[in-house]
Protein backbone atom coordinates (compact mmCIF):
# COMPACT_ATOMS: atom_id res chain seq x y z
CA UNK A 1 0.00 0.00 0.00
CA UNK A 2 2.83 2.58 1.05
CA UNK A 3 5.15 1.60 -1.84
CA UNK A 4 2.13 1.88 -4.17
CA UNK A 5 1.46 5.25 -2.67
CA UNK A 6 5.02 6.09 -2.89
CA UNK A 7 5.11 4.72 -6.62
CA UNK A 8 1.87 6.61 -7.38
CA UNK A 9 3.25 10.22 -6.22
CA UNK A 10 6.75 9.36 -8.54
CA UNK A 11 4.37 9.23 -11.49
CA UNK A 12 2.54 12.44 -10.28
CA UNK A 13 5.94 13.91 -9.99
CA UNK A 14 7.07 13.35 -13.39
CA UNK A 15 3.34 14.12 -15.23
CA UNK A 16 2.49 10.17 -16.16
CA UNK A 17 -0.43 10.74 -18.64
CA UNK A 18 -3.24 8.61 -19.68
CA UNK A 19 -2.69 6.93 -23.36
CA UNK A 20 -6.50 7.56 -25.16
CA UNK A 21 -8.03 4.32 -25.67
CA UNK A 22 -9.84 2.94 -28.60
CA UNK A 23 -11.72 0.11 -28.26
CA UNK A 24 -13.98 -2.18 -30.16
CA UNK A 25 -15.25 -5.49 -29.91
CA UNK A 26 -16.80 -9.24 -31.56
CA UNK A 27 -19.06 -11.21 -29.23
CA UNK A 28 -15.59 -13.53 -28.47
CA UNK A 29 -12.93 -10.94 -28.18
CA UNK A 30 -11.56 -6.95 -27.77
CA UNK A 31 -9.32 -5.13 -29.43
CA UNK A 32 -7.79 -1.64 -27.98
CA UNK A 33 -5.12 0.23 -29.49
CA UNK A 34 -3.74 3.26 -27.97
CA UNK A 35 -2.52 5.82 -30.32
CA UNK A 36 0.96 6.21 -29.40
CA UNK A 37 3.99 6.49 -31.74
CA UNK A 38 7.20 4.66 -31.04
CA UNK A 39 6.73 3.35 -27.55
CA UNK A 40 10.05 2.72 -25.88
CA UNK A 41 10.35 0.67 -22.48
CA UNK A 42 6.88 -0.24 -22.74
CA UNK A 43 5.03 -2.25 -19.81
CA UNK A 44 2.09 -4.52 -20.16
CA UNK A 45 0.51 -6.68 -17.48
CA UNK A 46 -2.21 -8.42 -18.16
CA UNK A 47 -4.64 -10.33 -16.01
CA UNK A 48 -8.46 -11.82 -16.71
CA UNK A 49 -10.19 -8.43 -15.50
CA UNK A 50 -6.82 -6.19 -15.90
CA UNK A 51 -4.91 -4.72 -18.22
CA UNK A 52 -1.84 -2.73 -17.16
CA UNK A 53 0.21 -0.51 -19.41
CA UNK A 54 3.55 1.66 -19.16
CA UNK A 55 5.30 3.13 -21.64
CA UNK A 56 6.98 5.99 -22.87
CA UNK A 57 6.26 7.76 -26.15
CA UNK A 58 7.88 11.06 -27.92
CA UNK A 59 9.22 12.53 -24.20
CA UNK A 60 6.13 11.46 -22.51
CA UNK A 61 5.37 8.73 -19.99
CA UNK A 62 2.18 7.14 -20.33
CA UNK A 63 0.20 4.66 -17.65
CA UNK A 64 -3.19 3.44 -17.37
CA UNK A 65 -4.57 0.55 -15.35
CA UNK A 66 -8.08 -0.85 -16.27
CA UNK A 67 -10.21 -3.02 -14.17
CA UNK A 68 -12.11 -4.86 -17.24
CA UNK A 69 -16.11 -5.31 -16.88
CA UNK A 70 -15.67 -8.88 -17.61
CA UNK A 71 -13.31 -11.39 -18.64
CA UNK A 72 -10.10 -12.12 -20.96
CA UNK A 73 -8.20 -15.22 -22.07
CA UNK A 74 -4.74 -13.84 -20.53
CA UNK A 75 -2.82 -17.11 -22.14
CA UNK A 76 -3.90 -16.57 -25.67
CA UNK A 77 -3.89 -12.73 -25.70
CA UNK A 78 -1.81 -10.33 -27.86
CA UNK A 79 -0.42 -7.43 -28.23
CA UNK A 80 1.84 -5.29 -30.42
CA UNK A 81 4.00 -2.29 -30.19
CA UNK A 82 3.53 -0.76 -33.41
CA UNK A 83 4.77 2.36 -35.10
CA UNK A 84 2.34 4.45 -34.64
CA UNK A 85 0.28 2.55 -31.94
CA UNK A 86 -0.02 -0.13 -29.23
CA UNK A 87 -2.49 -2.97 -30.01
CA UNK A 88 -4.03 -5.28 -27.94
CA UNK A 89 -5.89 -8.51 -29.24
CA UNK A 90 -7.85 -9.62 -26.28
CA UNK A 91 -10.08 -13.23 -26.55
CA UNK A 92 -13.08 -12.76 -24.55
CA UNK A 93 -13.26 -15.74 -21.93
CA UNK A 94 -16.88 -16.39 -23.19
CA UNK A 95 -18.17 -15.95 -26.59
CA UNK A 96 -20.76 -13.79 -25.15
CA UNK A 97 -23.15 -10.85 -25.65
CA UNK A 98 -20.75 -7.71 -26.60
CA UNK A 99 -19.61 -5.55 -23.11
CA UNK A 100 -21.54 -2.77 -22.45
CA UNK A 101 -18.48 -0.51 -21.72
CA UNK A 102 -15.02 -1.44 -21.45
CA UNK A 103 -14.26 -1.15 -17.24
CA UNK A 104 -16.12 -2.18 -14.12
CA UNK A 105 -16.51 1.95 -13.84
CA UNK A 106 -19.56 3.14 -14.61
CA UNK A 107 -17.83 6.84 -14.50
CA UNK A 108 -17.85 8.36 -17.69
CA UNK A 109 -14.29 8.60 -18.76
CA UNK A 110 -13.35 10.66 -21.49
CA UNK A 111 -10.18 8.84 -22.39
CA UNK A 112 -11.60 5.77 -23.36
CA UNK A 113 -13.12 5.71 -26.90
CA UNK A 114 -15.02 3.44 -29.06
CA UNK A 115 -12.90 2.36 -31.85
CA UNK A 116 -15.76 2.81 -35.32
CA UNK A 117 -13.39 1.00 -37.38
CA UNK A 118 -13.77 -2.08 -34.74
CA UNK A 119 -17.41 -2.21 -34.14
CA UNK A 120 -19.83 -4.91 -34.75
CA UNK A 121 -23.20 -4.20 -34.13
CA UNK A 122 -24.65 -7.23 -36.19
CA UNK A 123 -22.62 -10.08 -34.53
CA UNK A 124 -23.48 -8.40 -31.23
CA UNK A 125 -26.66 -8.14 -31.94
CA UNK A 126 -27.16 -11.48 -33.42
CA UNK A 127 -25.20 -13.17 -30.31
CA UNK A 128 -27.47 -11.25 -27.64
CA UNK A 129 -31.12 -12.81 -29.39
CA UNK A 130 -29.05 -16.45 -29.38
CA UNK A 131 -28.03 -15.75 -25.57
CA UNK A 132 -31.79 -14.71 -25.23
CA UNK A 133 -32.69 -17.62 -26.77
CA UNK A 134 -30.51 -20.21 -24.98
CA UNK A 135 -31.12 -18.49 -20.92
CA UNK A 136 -35.31 -18.66 -22.09
CA UNK A 137 -34.86 -22.51 -22.98
CA UNK A 138 -32.45 -23.59 -19.91
CA UNK A 139 -33.81 -21.80 -17.51
CA UNK A 140 -30.66 -20.13 -16.77
CA UNK A 141 -30.27 -17.22 -13.42
CA UNK A 142 -28.31 -14.57 -13.02
CA UNK A 143 -24.77 -15.57 -12.77
CA UNK A 144 -22.36 -17.62 -14.86
CA UNK A 145 -23.66 -15.91 -18.38
CA UNK A 146 -24.31 -12.72 -16.43
CA UNK A 147 -27.13 -9.84 -15.78
CA UNK A 148 -28.60 -8.51 -18.92
CA UNK A 149 -28.55 -4.69 -19.09
CA UNK A 150 -25.44 -4.67 -16.62
CA UNK A 151 -23.28 -6.22 -19.07
CA UNK A 152 -24.06 -5.77 -22.11
CA UNK A 153 -24.84 -3.84 -24.75
CA UNK A 154 -28.40 -4.41 -25.72
CA UNK A 155 -29.79 -5.63 -22.78
C1 LIG B 1 -7.77 -19.75 -23.34
O1 LIG B 1 -7.86 -20.23 -24.66
C2 LIG B 1 -7.24 -21.49 -24.86
C3 LIG B 1 -7.30 -21.80 -26.35
O2 LIG B 1 -8.58 -21.65 -26.86
C4 LIG B 1 -7.93 -22.52 -24.02
O3 LIG B 1 -7.30 -23.78 -24.19
C5 LIG B 1 -7.87 -22.11 -22.56
O4 LIG B 1 -8.59 -23.00 -21.76
C6 LIG B 1 -8.44 -20.70 -22.39
N1 LIG B 1 -8.22 -20.25 -21.03
C7 LIG B 1 -9.22 -19.95 -20.21
C8 LIG B 1 -8.83 -19.49 -18.86
O5 LIG B 1 -10.39 -20.05 -20.55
Amino acid sequence: MLRSLVFLLLEVAVGSKIPTILWGQKPDRLYLSFPLKDVREPEVELEERRLYFKGISQGHQYEVDLKLLRGINVSTSKYDMGEKAVSFDLPKLANEPCWKRLTRSKKMQAFIKKDNQRLYPEECYRQMLQWREVRATDGATDGALGNPGKSWEYG
